[in-house]
């Protein structure tokens, strides 16, 4: 059988660090995958990470099966930090939560969900969005529909759009909306235009669902949960998918939540079906993520170290932003890369070519996705110059 199979594309994301790995080049960039760099070009393990790792070990913590929706301890630090501990939502028993696999193990459990729950509904994204949701949504069986979210020639939401777009999708479909740090622009609503998109949403009846997978490298830990707090307002149910990977740097430990907020009996109903979809995924989810997140949240030193911590990483990240501009004009070079500073997370959409990139990997080994998006935390004072160097060249 397996010989009538042809080779699968690599994946558009992950796909790069395999062939950057690959390159022999000594001053190869890697500007791909979404992954925090300091300044030396490695990946920190958070000093809280090592501290509440300690921790851990010495409790002698066990390795016995965790429950299908995984720690309760867990759920109610994911809820805590999503809405704050004294919000109505978690005082009124309106959120349940499971853990999972990483963000990307919320969503496709949240899409499993809504395939099985509701056979009609479609799911719409952004365009242009994070690559794999698509891949994601649609190996749940769910159908994908695209809504305009960005102005490539103001590199701003095209809010009037937008609304246009929300005010045609069938009720009772989903839409997805990156809660923060838009992946891949880089560009986020205004909290005022949250507060027309919010009612929007829920005059049409659509099931909000927010992907948070970058929850503090904006403007904050709480700040960055403006829009969320905005869409509760206005939206009675919605889902969320968190994502530990980026704001504790735990990465390949896949520490991930789902947090579905209804009124309470309904939450609870859906909790039974969300427990349905791990058993037939994963069965229940790894531990390990979750027990230090969980540690560092429950203790106040090491919670205002992990603080300290994500603030270095995200005013690291916005000092590049700075740095980057700064280079490209004092290089003369004439296209306005200034909207690069306004933008906010991990990425930006530069609005490079395909061909672009192309020739950026093909004649100076800097990898960076096919449609233009670079991960600025991937850039340091030691390749800054030689990346603007070579920016310059190709536009
Ligand atoms: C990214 O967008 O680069 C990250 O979310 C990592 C990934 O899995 O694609």
């Amino acid at each position: 059988m397996f010989e009538t199979l042809t080779p699968a594309p690599p994946d558009p994301i992950l796909g790069l660090t395999e062939a950057f790995r690959k390159d022999g080049n000594q001053a190869k960039i890697n500007l791909g995958v979404g992954v925090y760099k300091d300044d030396a070009g490695n990946t920190p393990v958070l000093e809280a990470v090592q501290q509440a790792e300690a921790r851990l070990v010495a409790s002698g913590v066990d390795k016995s099966y965790l429950s299908i929706e995984g720690s309760a301890e867990y759920g109610a630090a994911v809820r805590a930090l999503l809405f704050g501990a004294d919000h109505a939502i978690v005082t009124g028993d309106r959120a349940v939560t499971i853990q999972t696999p990483g963000g990307t193990g919320a969503l496709r459990i949240a899409a499993d969900f809504i395939h099985k729950m509701f056979p009609a509904a479609a799911i719409w994204i952004s365009e242009p969005t994070w690559a794999n949701h698509i891949q994601v949504f649609e190996a749940a069986g769910l159908e994908v529909n695209t809504y305009p979210y960005f102005d490539a020639t103001t590199n701003d939401i095209d809010l009037e759009q937008l609304l246009e777009a929300i005010d045609g999708i069938p009720t009772g479909d989903a839409i997805l909306l990156h809660a923060c740090c838009h992946n891949p622009t880089g560009v986020d609503p205004t909290v005022e235009q949250w507060r027309t998109i919010g009612p929007r949403v829920a005059a049409r009846g659509l099931l909000p669902f927010a992907d948070f997978a970058y929850q503090g490298f904006g403007d904050g830990i709480e700040a960055d949960t403006a829009g969320l707090q905005v869409l509760c307002e206005s939206n009675p149910e919605l889902m969320i998918a968190s994502s530990f990977s980026k704001n504790f740097g735990l990465y390949n430990e896949r520490v991930g939540a789902l947090t579905l907020v209804g009124a309470p009996e309904a939450a609870e109903a859906a909790l039974s079906q969300l427990k349905i979809c791990v058993r037939a995924n994963y069965s229940n989810p790894p531990a390990h993520g979750s027990h230090l997140v969980t540690t560092i949240l429950g203790d106040p030193a090491l919670r205002a170290l992990w603080k300290e911590e994500l603030t270095a990483m995200r005013d690291r990240i916005n000092g590049m932003r700075q740095a980057l501009v700064a280079k490209l004009a004092e290089m003369d070079v004439t296209r306005d890369f200034s909207f690069i500073e306004r933008q906010r997370g991990m990425f930006s959409l530069t609005g490079l070519s395909r061909e672009q990139v192309d020739r950026l990997r093909q004649d100076r080994s800097i990898y960076i996705v096919g449609s233009g998006r670079i991960n600025v935390a991937g850039l340091s004072d030691a390749n800054l110059q030689a990346f603007c160097e070579a920016l310059a060249k190709v536009v």
